[in-house]
């Protein structure tokens, strides 16, 4: 059985599709065991309580700088004994440090088709403004693993929505959520408890 940690900052909405999917039988080699937040009022902290999931805080502001942040993580992850780490909505931007400790063994899921409307700065609803501003027919999200560069860790899955006329950023936000996001995450966290991941010159294989 794989232990799963999960990384929050916010509402954990897709922490609850991995709660839910772990109770219905459908990561039967995994076991979500932590929930780290990066924030104290986060609602995701919430819904762990609600399912007693184990949960710490560790808040940027409370360490000098961005290096002694991800040892801090990296510490917290060993003591967890994570074999999947899920960055599910963690806003907070980690080192090398942590993606050296964990290689290939991270995963995020991001709210748009990657390589459109990634990288820095590129999050949450803004990511959902952005796609309305530029005019693209069809949208997603992709789950992918954490590499150094910021969003641009081998592709593991993605999933597509179009978008419609009239969507304001949250009605995009909440549909690709519910058609993609919320179904991804948990497959993609079993394929990996079962391992049928692999990597092979920076391209997934998923052996399904
Ligand atoms: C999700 O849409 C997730 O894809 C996005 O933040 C939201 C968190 O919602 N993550 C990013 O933008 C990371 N770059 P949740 O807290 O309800 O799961």
């Amino acid at each position: 059985m794989k232990n799963i940690v999960v990384l929050v900052s916010g509402g954990g909405t897709n922490l609850q599709a991995l709660i839910d999917a772990e109770r219905r039988g459908e990561i039967p080699n995994g076991k979500i065991t932590c929930v780290i937040a990066s924030n104290a009022e986060a609602y995701a902290l919430t819904r762990a309580k609600q399912n007693h999931i184990q949960t710490r805080v560790l808040v940027r502001k409370d360490y000098a700088d961005i290096a002694e942040y991800s040892a801090a993580m990296v510490e917290a992850l060993r003591e967890e004994n994570a074999d999947l780490v899920i960055y599910a909505g963690f806003m907070t931007i980690l080192d090398e440090q942590v993606t050296k400790a964990f290689p290939y063994q991270m995963v995020n899921v991001h709210p748009a088709l990657i390589p459109s409307f990634c990288g820095k700065g590129y999050y949450g609803l803004h990511v959902h403004e952005e796609v309305l501003k530029r005019g693209v027919k069809l949208t997603g999200a992709t789950v992918h693993f954490v590499t150094e560069v910021c969003d641009g860790g081998p592709i593991i899955m993605q999933a597509a929505v179009p978008v419609l006329e009239n969507d304001t950023p949250e009605v995009l936000q909440r549909r690709v959520m519910e058609e993609c996001e919320w179904k991804l995450l948990p497959k993609a966290a079993a394929l990996f408890c079962d391992g049928k991941i692999t990597v092979k010159d920076g391209i997934v294989h998923i052996d399904d």
